[in-house]
């Protein structure tokens, strides 16, 4: 059986980026469709549960993209709901490449940083620029759902609180605090990690700032248009030292972000059942790089 992706995109064009990425990870034929909605989803997925049979429902999948999280996450929704007892489709959400570039930069922290909270050790601080966007806004959901303490910084405060709020209702016990870019000076020193996910071209940090990070160890702008969204990054950079901090570029996390990304696509066609959301890619892709040498995609199914 060919294996058949189903590329949804909620933006007019369905992004070529990912089409691509799905026919270097193996797809044989993709089916793109743009301005997809809550509204006319429902048909494309009856195509994709109805039309190969019961025993080769694995042999399709469905890509969910497109820049507007929040209509990703309706379209999303909508899908689930669609499929009902086993007839269903595997699912990959990666809008505007948040999930993937975010797990890359979740898995480059940790390779630094412990996360894991025990009793009487204060929790992991992390400051995420660019923190309302879709990539900054993953990046967040990821830590705090590992238990960092997230300052999410906007230029208003109210979409920096408006975002800790979904993130927050996602994630009950999650430590979030909504910062404003004015205020960064009052935290930036206590921040164990810096992200930076802020408009591509544009700088977010600069190099003052940066040496009032008196603890931060793990330092990642994931801008590659210059200049650099953190001033003294390099887009190349992958897990520099700089005195007691490890710096990654753009590009340091890009090469993790596409293995993620192909590996997601290998993965849809294994079992029928899947949901490769954020978390399920994270898990994914730790199971991965615990055991570089063992071929992806895993063989237990990363269910929803
Ligand atoms: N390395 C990789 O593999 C990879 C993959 C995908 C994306 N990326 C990069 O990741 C970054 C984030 O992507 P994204 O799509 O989430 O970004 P985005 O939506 O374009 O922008 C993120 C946030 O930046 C803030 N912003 C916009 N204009 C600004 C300005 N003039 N000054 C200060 N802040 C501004 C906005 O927050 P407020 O308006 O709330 O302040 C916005 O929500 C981009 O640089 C993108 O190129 C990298």
């Amino acid at each position: 059986m060919k294996k058949i992706l189903l590329q949804l995109d909620v933006d007019p064009q369905p992004c070529s980026f990912d089409a691509i990425t799905a026919i270097d990870a193996g797809a044989d034929t993709i089916l793109r469709h743009g301005n997809v909605s809550v509204d006319n989803v429902v048909p494309l997925v009856h195509g994709a549960m109805f039309t190969r049979g019961a025993n080769h429902l694995s042999s399709t999948g469905i890509f969910l993209g497109g820049k507007d999280i929040s209509k990703v996450e309706d379209v999303a929704s909508r899908i689930s709901e669609t499929f009902f007892d086993s007839i269903r489709v595997s699912v990959f959400l990666d809008p505007a490449g948040a999930n993937t570039t975010a797990v890359a930069a979740v898995i480059a922290a940790k390779r630094h940083i412990s996360f894991a909270t025990s009793e009487g050790m204060k929790n992991c601080q992390a400051l995420v620029l660019g923190g309302t966007g879709p990539v900054g806004q993953r990046v967040s959901r990821l830590l705090a759902s590992e238990g960092v303490h997230v300052h999410l910084v906007s230029r208003s405060l109210k979409r920096a609180s408006t975002c800790c709020q979904i993130i927050q209702k996602k994630i009950p016990n999650a430590h979030l605090e909504a910062i404003s870019e004015k205020t960064i000076g009052a935290v930036i020193g206590s921040a164990d990690l810096i992200i930076s996910a802020g408009k591509s071209g544009i700088k977010m940090l600069t190099a003052t700032q940066l040496s009032q990070a008196i603890s931060n160890r793990v330092c990642i702008d994931l801008n590659a248009v210059p200049p650099a969204g953190i001033d003294g990054v390099h887009t190349t950079d992958d897990a520099r030292r700089d005195g007691t901090k490890y710096i990654y570029g753009a590009f340091g996390v890009g090469v993790t972000k596409m293995k993620i990304h192909r590996a997601a696509i290998q993965q849809l066609f294994q079992t029928n059942d899947q949901w490769l959301d954020a978390e399920e890619l994270l898990m994914l892709s730790e199971r991965f790089m615990l055991s570089e040498r063992s071929s992806f995609p895993v063989n237990k199914p990363i269910n929803q």
